[in-house]
Formats: structure tokens, sequence, C-alpha cells
């Protein structure tokens, strides 16, 4: 199925959309009154963000961070490059990130940072997955899917070496 049979399936699709529908009711009820743009972290959480904001229901806008890690390595090294910029400026906005895993967390203690010099009014993180087990930077994550062990996984936007992102569910490979 899409491309791909040999991974065993995580979380099902059903699973995922009933979670991410509560997510983006949460979400709803937090944000309300408040300018809210949702800032997706591009490739991993293209699929969750498509399916996140339509279960939100705010007038908020979009904007999307295209980050590379150096290479294809399965690792985090905490190393990453913004490939592509937010066109709008979100000073005074409540920005809210939206990511596909929360693995180490060098990623999104570098994105905070980032962030603090545009001067949002807040700065929250929604990510579909955490991997609490291979923390090193405890960033405070302020809406989590699914907290899952340390297994490398893919589907629903999240790759290996670039492929699978299309799967509708999260699998992974057993050992
Ligand atoms: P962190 O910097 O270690 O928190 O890693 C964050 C990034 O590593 C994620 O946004 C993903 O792109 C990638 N990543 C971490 N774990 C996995 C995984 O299990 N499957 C696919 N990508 C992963
Ligand atoms: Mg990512």
């Amino acid at each position: 199925m899409n491309g791909d049979d040999r991974f065993k399936i995580l979380v099902t699709e059903d699973a995922i959309q009933e979670r991410v529908r509560e997510l983006g009711v949460e979400i709803t009820r937090d944000y309300r009154g408040r300018d809210l743009v949702l800032v997706g972290v591009l490739k991993g959480s293209c699929l969750f963000m498509a399916d996140l904001c339509r279960h939100v229901d705010l007038p908020l806008t979009m904007e999307f961070l295209g980050l590379s890690s150096y290479g294809d390595r399965t690792e985090s090294s905490g190393v990453v490059q913004i490939t592509q910029d937010l066109t709008h400026p979100v000073e005074d906005m409540d920005v809210l990130l939206v990511e596909d895993i929360v693995d180490t967390g060098l990623t999104l203690d570098f994105l905070m940072d980032h962030f603090r010099v545009r001067k949002p009014r807040s700065v929250g993180i929604c990510t579909l997955l955490h991997k609490p087990s291979n923390t090193v930077k405890d960033v405070q994550l302020d809406y989590v899917g699914f907290t899952i062990e340390n297994r490398f996984v893919v589907g629903y936007g999240l790759d290996y070496e670039q492929r699978f992102r299309n799967l509708p569910y999260i699998g992974y490979v057993e050992d």
C-alpha cells in the first residue's frame, strides 16, 4: 500500500484522525480570541498540518518553515538549516509550531531561539509524536498527539530517506 508493506502499524489511520480531531478541539478552546498562526515545520508536518487545521475552528493564518538536517541520517544531530523562512511577520501573534515528532528536542530548541527574535506574543508547540526516551533538550510541549517508544517510525509525513511520507498510518520496521 502506498509504496510499501514492510511496515508494522504503530498508530492506525483511524487513531491518528481521532487524536488530531481532539487536538484541534483543544487548540480551538485555548486560542479563542487570540491571533493564531500555525507554523508547520516542513516537510514532516505537512499531513498533520493539513488535517489539524481543519479541526481548528478559528480565523487562523498558516506559515511554513523549511528545515533540513544535514544528510539523511536517522539520528538527529541538532544541526539544522532553515531552507525556507516565514513569508509574513509574526510579531505580536500567537505562534503554534506544528511538528511531526520530537525526539532529542534539539530541533525545537533551535527553533524556539529562532522565534524569540521575531517578538511573537507567544510560542507554543504541537507535535504529533513524542519519543521521550531520547530527550537531550527538555522543551515544553503544549500539545502531544502520541507518546511513543524509542523506535524509528515512518508515515503520515515522517520519512525514511525521504520516502514513505504518504503512508496514512504511522509504521515501523520490526527488528
Ligand atoms: P530532534 O531534533 O531529535 O527532536 O528530531 C526532530 C526531527 O528528527 C524530526 O522533526 C524528524 O524530522 C526527525 N526524526 C526523529 N525521529 C524520527 C523518526 O522516528 N522517524 C522519522 N523522522 C524522525
Ligand atoms: Mg521534523
